[in-house]
């Protein structure tokens, strides 16, 4: 008890390992930074201003890419001032509500993807009702619920990490306050409280993902079993984007969280934390916005109304 006390401020490592290529670092992560903020606000506007956009499809996207602006939020400008700092550390308390908005956003992602594949299960498979099913209260709950679902969770992770006895070291191999590291620096034998944190985490990124797969499974058959090529080739656009997504966000989660601790290495960690942290937020505007018509209609049309109006 005596020791854990004494933690009051953590130093994160980042990329500190290598000097050389801190400012490279300092430019690209800043140039993520602005175009995943930007790519994610045009989103948001685009679905906003267009009224053929009005759907629940788009109303579940524009709260995802608001997702992602505030994700990306949590660690990107935290990692800039770090890479720029002499001492670069953080206290324990700014290290908890780190971790506590990481877990949040991130919980909240699990949840809105599986609402998301919903709507196009509905959409798909149900398509009379479908209106009936996705009513505007309909997707406003569920997105709601998504929201509420994630701060919960991260609440009790959080508390969890954070009232166990930190001792061995205070130094974070990593560039934000992450679980896996975190874990690391916890004294004694932590065998009980790993396979609470993959339980825990299993629970929240397995039935979400569950949920996703069993509404594909029903997609995909229902997809073949349509017999005209052209609806076929047009459901399937409609869910591809989100199947894309998906994929790269689960993917990494499921190989990140759902392993023993013995099975870290830090250094490969700490370069695939950035896929999931970084990259998916980025990548979510470019494949909704590369893929998917209407998206691209929208941004044409708002594109040749500024032009017309210069
Ligand atoms: C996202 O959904 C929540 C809950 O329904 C809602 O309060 C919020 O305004 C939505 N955000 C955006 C940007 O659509």
């Amino acid at each position: 008890m005596e020791n854990f006390t004494s933690v009051k401020i953590f130093i994160l490592v980042g990329f500190s390992n290598a000097p050389h290529w801190q400012i490279l670092f300092f430019v690209i992560l800043l140039c993520i930074y602005i175009a995943t903020v930007l790519g994610n606000l045009i989103i948001i506007v685009l679905i906003y201003v267009d009224s053929s956009l009005c759907t629940p499809m788009y109303f579940f996207l524009r709260n995802l890419s608001f997702l992602e602006i505030c994700y990306t939020s949590v660690t990107i400008p935290k990692m800039l001032a770090n890479i720029l700092a002499l001492e670069k550390t953080i206290s324990f308390h700014a290290c908890a509500i780190q971790m506590y908005f990481f877990l949040f956003f991130g919980a909240t992602e699990c949840c809105l993807l599986a609402c998301m594949a919903y709507d196009r299960y509905t959409a798909i498979c149900n398509p009379l009702c479908y209106p009936v099913i996705m009513r505007k209260k309909v997707c406003i709950q569920l997105a709601a619920v998504s929201w509420v679902c994630g701060g919960l969770v991260a609440l009790g992770h959080t508390t969890f990490i954070f009232t166990l006895p930190f001792c061995d070291s205070n130094v974070i191999n990593h560039f934000f306050c992450e679980i896996q590291p975190m874990l690391k620096l916890v004294c004694g034998d932590t065998y009980w409280n790993e396979i609470q944190v993959i339980a825990a985490a299993a629970f929240l990124i397995l039935i979400p993902f569950m949920l996703i797969l069993l509404s594909y499974f029903h997609i995909i058959t229902t997809i073949l079993r349509m017999k005209s090529a052209k609806n076929r080739q047009k459901a399937f656009s409609t869910c591809s984007s989100h199947l894309i997504v998906v994929s790269l966000f689960y993917s990494t989660a499921i190989f990140m969280y759902i392993r023993p601790k013995s099975s870290y290495s830090l250094n490969v960690d700490k370069f695939l934390s950035l896929f999931y942290s970084i990259v998916t937020p980025i990548l979510n505007p470019i494949i909704y916005s590369l893929r998917n018509k209407d998206v691209k209609g929208a941004l044409k049309k708002v594109v040749l109304k500024l032009v017309a109006s210069k």
